[in-house]
């Protein structure tokens, strides 16, 4: 199905790393409505990941860069608008790692210098990629960049743990950059905090299937599958929503305005 929504619009997709990856579906959706996109991953990934397999088959350059360096970003930055023939018009940072939570340190006993290399990764990442976008001027005017969060950057989710303040940084760069962006070049920032998702980062984190069947059960949409919020992004990439800035939104079946539902306890 395709509405051409993104005709003539193109973009860099961060993060795919599997068929199962957020991103991987967000770009598959992005060029099945018209768009023309770059791909990228850490080298590592590209090393193990499925990455060239997409990017075959979208007809997409794969590129590689650590979202923790300027070097690659720049690098990036760059070849993508070389490639694309222009300045992007839509940006998906899908990027999370935490080594705390990847080597199982409970969260009252961490390591700090994981914890900041999991910022580095999952959050300031964000920021990087927005400064050297602003620096080589790599987007067009009312352009939409978006990252994704989760809700634990609100609420208390014990076996989340660092990410948690990972995903408020995050947000946090969104509504900070959202105002540089918003007044200079009427791009805009927002994050989209989605349902638990059977991706690699998601079952990373410990007791992820009891989790996730808590989450369907609580929310009465049921959580937003990986393809569900595939079309979100599209819409958030569209010219349908340019007045969206500086916003956090949920894509959750409705489990973010949630206290109790009875469904809970039901066999
Ligand atoms: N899966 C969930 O339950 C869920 C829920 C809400 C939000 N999210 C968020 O969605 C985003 C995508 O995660 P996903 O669930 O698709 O999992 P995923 O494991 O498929 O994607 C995470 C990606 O981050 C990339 N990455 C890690 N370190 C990097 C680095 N230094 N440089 C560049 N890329 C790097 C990985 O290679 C991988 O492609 C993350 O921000 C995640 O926190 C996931």
């Amino acid at each position: 199905m395709s509405n051409n929504l993104l005709a003539g619009k193109k973009g860099i997709i961060f993060g795919a790393l599997d068929d199962k990856s957020i991103a991987w579906k967000v770009a598959e959706r992005c060029v099945a409505e018209g768009a023309q996109i770059t791909l990228t991953n850490a080298p590592v990934a590209l090393r193990f990941g499925q990455l060239n397999e997409l990017g075959e088959k979208l007809n997409a350059e794969v590129i590689g860069a650590d979202a923790t360096n300027m070097e690659d970003l720049e690098n990036l930055f760059t070849k993508s608008t070389e490639i694309l023939g222009g300045k992007v018009d839509f940006v998906l940072h899908s990027i999370g790692m935490s080594l705390n939570v990847r080597k199982k340190r409970e969260y009252t006993n961490i390591k700090h210098e994981w914890m900041l290399k999991t910022f580095d990764i999952s959050a300031m990442s964000f920021h990087r990629m927005m400064q050297v976008m602003w620096k080589l001027d790599a987007i067009n005017d009312w352009g939409s960049i978006l990252g994704l969060t989760y809700i634990a950057a609100q609420r208390t989710f014990p076996d989340y743990s660092e990410m948690a303040e990972s995903k408020a940084l995050l947000e946090s760069y969104a509504r900070s950059f959202g105002y540089h962006f918003g007044t200079a070049k009427k791009v805009r920032v927002n994050t989209i905090s989605q349902s638990p998702t059977w991706t690699t980062a998601g079952s990373g984190v410990k007791g992820f299937d009891k989790f996730f069947g808590y989450a369907d059960k609580m929310s009465p949409l049921g959580n937003a599958s990986a393809e569900a919020c595939a079309d979100y992004c599209v819409s958030m990439f569209s010219d349908l929503t340019k007045m969206v800035t500086m916003q956090n939104l949920f894509h959750d079946g409705g489990f973010s305005s949630m206290g109790m539902n009875p469904a809970v306890f039901e066999d």
